[in-house]
């Protein structure tokens, strides 16, 4: 039989009160990720003809965040409720289709979760230990007689512990019909989308419940308690998969791993450690306590040491930062590099085993192969309005203390003297310096108090 064509809509236009925050409900992070991205990418990967997202409250939040998808936009001008919004997508609709609906504020759905279900309707449902705020199933057998909401339940309907999903999926021409029917006679005076799988029933076409065996699958975030929720269990996901895959997390529950995570072999993260944006640490990596990486390629054998601050870097071979390094955007050292503590760099290319080992600022430098760079040297490249370069060509030693002020550039084996303010290219192979000649006065006297 020929797979009938999906269309996903996904819901996004509520209101979002009960997390009392300005930012729109489905922008909120889980995981590094807001819960709209994760939703998006779940609906993505079934590879669907056509997604809907229906929007309304803070919509133009959601379209500026969305911006450059591939989908259509289906207004919901006020929020009257899940069906309500369903209906906003139904322009959208084909009849050959079979809908799928997912919920924004419900970003723990996986993929496997909905591959190979044959039922044409279905909705998702799990049992939770304390399923109150959630819609409950009433079932005949695997057939879902109705799905009724926490606010309607009598008290023998609220002892239910299988809860809906919010995920449903129908063919279009049907969900069209029931979508019509719905009514809005109900504690919340609102058009629910669970309404329609008792329609469903009383047409003789019933919707058919698949449990998840994972219950935190079907979790959504209403406030920020359940937005916790929701980002512990994806955290609990995410260390789960490292440490499958080989990495040894050391104190797993203090690392937040909120990145798009690729590891090679023997990784050790240490306790505390925050992981953020793309990450790729290859073989033999160390990320030691209580650092911060976002967005880093770090080479095999690289080892951060505690308390380092990364992003934006990407390292070519085995170096050594840290511990209290902080590494900002452009930074990118060759193998054998060495950026010590209360190290910064920006925009900073170092070659093959130069070192900074201690108490630098290097922004906007070029620094060539075997240089050493001294205790106390900062790169002056800001003149107030614009960005200088500093080039720092091979083999060249900076003296302790010195500033280098950009556009500078210091020659191939330089030496320059410690405490220098070096204003003009300093020549190769020569000791350059600039600063006062050392006097010593032999007939001084210490200042006395005066009375
Ligand atoms: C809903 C379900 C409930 C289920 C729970 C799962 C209904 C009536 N109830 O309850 O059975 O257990 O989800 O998490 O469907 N939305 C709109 N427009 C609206 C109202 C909501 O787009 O007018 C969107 C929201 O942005 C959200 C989703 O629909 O992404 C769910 O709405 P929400 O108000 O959070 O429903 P729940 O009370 O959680
Ligand atoms: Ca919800």
């Amino acid at each position: 039989m020929k797979k009938q064509p999906l269309h996903v809509v996904i819901l996004a236009a509520g209101v979002g009160s009960r997390m009392r925050s300005n930012r729109l409900k489905v922008l909120h992070k889980v995981a590094g990720v807001a819960m709209i991205d994760h939703v998006l990418r779940l609906a993505k990967s079934l590879d669907p003809q056509q997604i809907t997202v229906v929007y309304g409250h803070q919509g133009e939040q959601l379209q500026a965040h969305l911006e450059g998808e591939d989908l259509n936009w289906a207004e919901q001008e006020q929020q009257l409720g899940t069906g309500h919004a369903v209906l906003q997508a139904e322009p959208f609709f084909k009849d050959e289709e079979v809908v799928l609906v997912l919920y924004g504020d419900a970003p723990l759905v996986q993929r496997q979760d909905l591959l190979n279900l044959s039922a044409s309707r279905f909705v998702l449902t799990a049992v939770l230990e304390d399923p109150c705020g959630y819609g409950r199933i009433i079932r005949k057998q695997d057939k879902v007689m109705a799905i009724v909401e926490q606010k309607d339940a009598d008290v023998q309907q609220q002892k239910i512990r299988e809860i809906n999903s919010g995920i449903i999926q129908a063919p279009a021409k049907q969900l069209k019909k029931w979508l019509a029917q719905l009514s809005n006679d109900n504690q919340q005076g609102e058009y629910y989308l669970t309404d329609v799988i008792a329609l469903a029933e009383q047409d003789g076409c019933p919707f058919t419940a698949v449990q998840l065996a994972d219950e935190n699958s079907v979790k959504g975030a209403n406030d920020m308690l359940q937005l916790a929720e929701l980002d512990a269990i994806l955290q609990q996901r995410k260390r789960f998969e490292l440490q499958q895959s080989g990495v040894r997390l050391i104190n797993p529950s203090s690392i937040q791993l909120r990145a798009d995570i690729c590891c090679g072999k023997d990784v050790v993260i240490d306790q505390g450690a925050i992981l953020e944006g793309k990450v790729n640490l290859q073989d033999g990596v160390k990320i030691g306590a209580y650092s911060c990486l976002r967005d880093v390629d770090l080479a095999a054998d690289t080892i951060i040491e505690a308390h380092s601050v990364l992003q934006g870097v990407k390292t070519l071979g085995a170096c050594a930062i840290g511990p209290f390094a902080r590494l900002r955007p452009g930074t990118e050292l060759a193998v054998g590099c060495k950026v010590g503590n209360f190290v910064e760099t920006k925009s900073c290319v170092m070659g093959k085993g130069s070192k900074a080992s201690h108490l630098s600022y290097l922004g906007n430098a070029e620094i060539g192969v075997d240089v050493n760079i001294g205790a106390g040297t900062i790169t002056c490249n800001y003149d107030g309005v614009n960005k200088f370069q500093t080039v720092i060509e091979d083999g060249a030693f900076i003296g302790s203390n010195s500033q280098l002020v950009a556009p500078v550039t210091i020659g191939k084996n330089a030496t320059i003297g410690a405490g220098s303010t070096i204003s003009f290219d300093a020549p190769s192979n020569q000791l350059t310096l600039a600063r006062a000649k050392q006097v010593s006065i032999s007939d001084w006297q210490r200042p006395v108090k005066q009375s």
